[in-house]
């Protein structure tokens, strides 16, 4: 056995070891969450009467103050990179799957027409006079003509003599004649109603079964169990191997118009374009796995006699393709040298230290852009556990937060991976973190009544975001005072994703990060969490109803409150005012009487709701957001606050295994061991 063949081998095992450690990495992925217009533009190209202006694609025109002019529009915003949707004749099409929110706005006393569809298309133009019926995606002289090479998804809102009615969806082979459509009106959707309504959509396509399928529901509500329209449909005999996808819509004649508008819009390929890898993983699977057992003692021996070289070009051609893969990912932020960032920072000087979070330390940085007298002011965040530790970090939190995108998330800006040195590199927030603000003296009222409220507000909605409004449903698992940053105005943003996870992933148990017990801070982490090991959605609320307290009250969750000689925690104070009566005392003394009592009593019961030791009792984060809006009214806080039973008789919960002690590492260094009986009560241990 020739020895070549064996290490080609062993590294194929090794690169199947890597699939398995990042598997969204290797996927193509876009989300613009929503759009930014200075630079999302970049990778979008727009044709016809599209535009896009303060953070929505308007496929047709945004003319809304002169409607007449929005009279027979077509437009077409197609992402400006082609994907690869097979990789030979004999394979599969790909599986994709895409989300997007759209909003086809009516024009009061107009009616709604024609409508928007999600196009795969074989180039990033569109045919001319494709207004009308034609939906931007075809015209008189093109419609059904087989080599168009489009499939698309039509959001219809007006009846032509072959549609159904004038409010559904269809799927559309080379036609605005719909192959199928599914009337909405039964399904309690209307697509342009009276009152503007922004829809989330999830198209999903498996290659292997060939099936399409399309949900919808209102922005932030759960996505359906059941799709809408399902049908199976080979991709392969009808669009281009390489494709392009967007958005195509039209307006029709005098009172028939409306704005089509996209909002936010993700897209999730599995990715083929690494010839390369394919082969390596037909190999791995092919040869490697049969023959496997003999070759890994051949590939042992090997190993033992040099292992000192093979260790060194191991981790080379590793950290290489791991390299490349981050670089090819489409709408990765940009990537930048070491050297550039350690002049920034001033070779990570002290001076230049901002903190720590989560696994890395945070630097001050100040780019000097090229051709740009302006200097840009950014945070660098060094991974700092042991170098294998410090590349999963790196990766979990790359691979998280570059597709997360939200006006009340921290913004990833770029990333450096060189010479075994992660950095991340995020906008950095001149008015620092939340927690400063609140204790130290030096920044003392800077937070009046009006700026606490609204930074909750910020929070909330990046909640929602990351639990409802994102495909994939992502927990913070680190949510505290210290992780909320400010911008110059006090909007907040939400940063260190670094113990983050995506739900369905299956990866958020905290037992994964190598840490001792469950990782978190004292007072944010839900006592559910020490028992199952893992974060939830209601955990991360948890730690939100944590934060409000602590920005209402004015005190970290995380000290003792002396109340008549006795001593109690935030919660379980606040809990006492509120049996009282008296919940306005629990408001933050420094704000003295300028605060609004009706809002600060909201909150304060908010903060409650979200305390509640039993996880499914807790608000979810869409009610959160309508509780903090005013639109909904605060939940029923029992005046005694419930116990904390287990298992809980939430079904969520009835799997985990047994209660055992657990130790919790606390941020300011304190180690408690919390047992099943000993967390009923207050952690006061940690006082
Ligand atoms: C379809 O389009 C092709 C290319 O534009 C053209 O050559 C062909 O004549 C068209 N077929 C029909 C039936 O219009
Ligand atoms: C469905 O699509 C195929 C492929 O383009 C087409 O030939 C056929 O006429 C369509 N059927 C209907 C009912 O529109
Ligand atoms: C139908 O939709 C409206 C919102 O447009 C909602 O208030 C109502 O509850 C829905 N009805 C049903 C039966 O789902
Ligand atoms: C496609 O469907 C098959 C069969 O149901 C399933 O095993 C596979 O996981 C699906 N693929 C994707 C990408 O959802
Ligand atoms: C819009 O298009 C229709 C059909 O081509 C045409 O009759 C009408 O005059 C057009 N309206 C305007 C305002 O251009």
């Amino acid at each position: 056995m020739n020895i070549t063949v064996a290490i080609i081998i062993l590294f194929s095992l090794l690169h199947l070891v890597d699939i398995q450690a990042a598997p969204s990495i290797r996927k193509n992925y876009f989300a613009f969450d929503p759009f930014d217009d200075s630079t999302d533009a970049d990778f979008l190209t727009f044709n016809g009467d599209s535009t896009s202006l303060q953070g929505v694609l308007h496929v047709t025109a945004n003319k809304i103050k002169e409607p007449e002019k929005l009279i027979n529009m077509s437009g077409r915003v197609m992402y400006s990179e082609p994907f690869k949707l097979w990789s030979s004749e004999d394979s599969n099409p790909t599986s994709f799957k895409s989300s997007f929110v759209i909003n086809l706005e009516k024009v009061p006393r107009w009616n709604p027409a024609e409508g928007l569809a999600f196009v795969i298309a074989p180039d990033a133009s569109m045919p001319t006079e494709s207004f009308g019926g034609y939906l931007g995606l075809t015209n008189a002289a093109t419609n059904g003509n087989q080599s168009n090479r489009i499939v698309a998804i039509e959001f219809d809102t007006e009846k032509q003599d072959y549609d159904p009615d004038d409010n559904h969806i269809g799927l559309n082979i080379n036609s605005v004649i719909s192959n199928k459509t599914v009337s909405l009106d039964v399904h309690n959707i209307t697509l342009s109603p009276e009152t503007s309504t922004n829809y989330q959509v999830w198209v999903h396509y498996n290659g292997t079964t060939k099936l399409m399928e399309v949900y919808m529901e209102r922005q932030g509500v759960r996505k359906p169990e059941e799709p809408l329209l399902r049908e199976t449909i080979n991709l392969k005999n009808y669009v281009s191997q390489q494709s392009y996808f967007g958005f195509a819509a039209s307006t029709g004649n005098y009172p028939h118009i409306q704005k089509n508008c996209v909002i936010e819009w993700s897209l999730e390929i599995d990715a083929l374009n690494k010839e390369s890898d394919l082969i390596w993983l037909k190999i791995g699977l092919g040869v490697g796995v049969p023959a496997g057992v003999i070759l890994l003692v051949l590939c042992g021996v090997l190993y033992v006699n040099k292992r000192r070289r093979r260790r060194r070009r191991r981790s080379d051609e590793k950290s290489d393709v791991f390299d490349k893969s981050l670089r090819w990912l489409p709408g990765m932020p940009k990537e930048f040298k070491y050297k550039d960032v350690k002049k920034a920072t001033n070779n990570f000087h002290e001076s230049m230290r901002l903190g720590e979070g989560g696994f890395g330390i945070v630097y001050k940085g100040i780019l000097n852009i090229e051709n740009d007298t302006t200097a840009t002011e950014i945070a660098v965040k060094q991974f700092s556990r042991d170098k294998i530790k410090s590349k999963d970090d790196f990766l979990a939190e790359i691979t998280i937060i570059h597709r997360l995108r939200h006006k009340h998330l921290v913004r990833l800006i770029g990333w450096c991976y060189e010479k075994g040195k992660l950095l991340l590199l995020y906008d950095f927030m001149p008015n620092g973190s939340l927690d400063t603000h609140l204790y130290e003296a030096s920044n003392q009222n800077t937070l009046n009544w009006e700026r606490r409220y609204k930074i909750l507000a910020d929070v909330a909605s990046a909640l929602r975001y990351l639990h409802n409004e994102y495909d994939q449903k992502v927990v913070h698992r680190d949510l505290k005072a210290s992780n909320i940053l400010l911008d110059s105005d006090y909007n907040a943003r939400l940063s260190d994703f670094g113990l983050a996870r995506a739900l369905d992933n299956g990866r958020n148990s905290y037992a994964e990060l190598g840490l001792p017990g469950v990782a978190g801070t004292m007072g944010y982490v839900a006592p559910e969490c020490f028992h199952t090991g893992k974060a939830t959605p209601e955990s991360d609320v948890f730690g939100f109803g944590a934060v409000v307290l602590e920005v209402v009250c004015g005190r970290s969750p995380g000290t003792g409150i002396d109340h008549h000689q006795r001593f109690y925690s935030l919660v379980d104070w606040v809990w006492l005012l509120h049996r009282e009566g008296n919940i306005q005392e629990a408001v933050d003394e420094r704000l003295r009487n300028e605060y609004v009592v009706d809002e600060a009593e909201r909150l304060l019961v908010l903060g409650l709701a979200c305390s509640h030791p039993i996880a499914s009792e807790r608000p979810q984060a869409q009610a959160i957001c309508q509780i903090i809006g005013g639109t909904m009214s605060a939940p029923h806080v029992p005046p005694f606050k419930p116990f904390f039973t287990w298992p809980s008789m939430d079904a969520s919960f009835r799997t985990a295994e047994g209660t055992v002690s657990t130790t919790i590492l606390s941020s300011n260094g304190c180690s408690v061991n919390v047992t099943a009986e000993g967390f009923s009560s207050s952690p006061s241990s940690c006082l």
